[in-house]
């Protein structure tokens, strides 16, 4: 057993669900066999707590890391920031500098506000909008964190998230009150939408959804939702947490010709350093003035700093074109293994965030089966994939080489009907479900 994984053990007694992200959660992986705790990460490296060191051709911190670990450029701007004191009785003037830069970067925007989280974000994006329009109701499609106006859809059917991305969500804790606040639809179908407006009328201030999660962006798609917005004065969101930072600087729907009221950034924004920002135009952000939307640690140093670094280097480096380029190397090997090995896996990410979707029957068994053998090679694998400025075309050589043989012992344990036999622990768990 590895060092972290009786620490793992202790920590499901003191800290309850084991850790403060799902998405890090050991079980989503390899049920008592992944090493949960990292001791150092530098690139795309990262060692466990006995010292192990393995690749990175998974998560990436969630997509948190697009220029790879403890990037030189991004930890000295952040040394000198902590040098200097990250916080003091005064504001940060360097909240002023990335406010610029990012109207700069989305030229239709007028304000910005921060925060640190992507969550936390959508919650303020959502709270201006709800405060801009006068209006309660909200229309939601993708996923948008764990608060109670997201979580809201869930009550009275927890089915309603289902598909938006995270299934079981549950939203125990939220005030039952809520119930029928926020309305779920599902991406590309505006008919959906059309009947919330139906039902809701003129309730419906709010409409948020992300651009693109997996597959291209449905442009006719989103052109309708903002017709929509348009047509009940409704406030439209774009949250793209997730999605900026992979294809363009800074938010996707800039490469389409799409406009929202508000734009959520986070996660790629301080490469490793919380920060996440809220733009929008400007008679929309003003209502944040009515509201109180307020928090001490959204006045520190360093996550300015980190994301105003981020943006220089993805401006010198060209990052976006290196993740196109390895994004379609990539693709090219998972393409030729499956297609060689008949194996029904296809890769329904953008080029930069590869997907795996496994259309095999025992999806689970085959994904648990992938972990636990990369592991062993020292990757740590996932179904996605967020490349970043610190891969390059020799890992991902690396990563096919290994993930070849491991794709071929499966498709052996299939074709014999014998593949649970390759299973050294239990099979990994898929969305929210309260550990035991
Ligand atoms: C589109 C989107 N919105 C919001 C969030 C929540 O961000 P965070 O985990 O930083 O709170 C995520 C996280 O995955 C996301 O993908």
């Amino acid at each position: 057993m590895f060092k972290s994984q009786g620490l793992y053990n202790r920590a499901k007694e003191i800290i309850p669900g084991g850790t403060q992200l799902l998405s890090k959660r050991p079980e989503i992986f390899l049920p008592d066999q992944w090493p949960s705790y990292f001791k150092k990460a530098k690139g795309v490296a990262i060692w466990d707590l006995d010292d192990r060191k393995y690749l990175d051709m998974g998560i990436m911190a969630i997509g948190a890391s697009p220029l790879g670990y403890a990037n030189p450029y991004v930890s000295k701007a952040v040394k000198k920031a902590i040098n200097k004191g990250c916080i003091s009785s005064l504001n940060s003037y360097e909240e002023i500098q990335l406010a610029e830069k990012l109207i700069e970067l989305h030229p239709h925007t007028e304000m910005v506000r921060f925060s640190r989280t992507g969550g936390e974000a959508d919650a303020i994006a959502v709270r201006i909008a709800r405060a801009a329009s006068g209006k309660a109701k909200v229309a939601v499609c993708g996923y948008h964190g764990w608060h109670d106006w997201y979580l809201a859809t869930n009550i009275g059917d927890s089915n309603n998230l289902k598909d938006l991305l995270l299934p079981g969500l549950s939203p125990v804790g939220v005030p039952t009150e809520l119930k029928g606040t926020t309305l779920p639809f599902h991406y590309g179908n505006i008919d959906e939408l059309q009947s919330i407006v139906a039902d809701c009328g003129k309730e419906l201030g709010v409409i948020v959804v992300e651009v693109q999660r997996y597959k291209e962006a449905n442009v006719p798609f989103l052109k309708k939702v903002r017709e929509i917005a348009n047509k009940l004065n409704a406030v439209l969101i774009f949250d793209e947490v997730s999605s900026s930072f992979r294809q363009t600087i800074g938010a996707i729907y800039k490469m389409y010709d799409l406009e929202p009221d508000i734009v959520v950034l986070g996660k790629a924004l301080g490469n490793g350093h919380p920060i996440s920002a809220i733009l929008g135009k400007r008679n929309v952000m003003e209502a944040a003035q009515d509201s109180f939307i307020s928090s001490s640690y959204w006045t520190e140093r360093v996550g300015f700093v980190a994301a105003l670094e981020t943006i220089d280097q993805f401006e010198i480096n060209n990052v976006v074109e290196y993740l196109r380029e390895l994004g379609n190397y990539l693709d090219a090997g998972f393409q030729k293994i499956f297609h060689e090995l008949k194996l029904s896996i296809k890769n329904i990410g953008m080029k930069p965030v590869p997907v795996l979707d496994i259309q095999e029957e025992n999806s689970l068994l085959i994904k648990t089966i992938f972990t636990q053998e990369m592991l062993k090679k020292r990757f740590l694998v996932s179904n996605i994939i967020y490349l970043s400025y610190a891969h390059n075309k020799k890992i991902i050589d690396l990563y096919l080489d290994a993930a070849y043989n491991v794709f071929l012992k499966i498709k052996s344990g299939l074709e014999k009907g014998n593949l649970n036999e390759q299973l050294r622990g239990a099979i990994c768990h898929s969305g929210f479900s309260r550990l035991t």
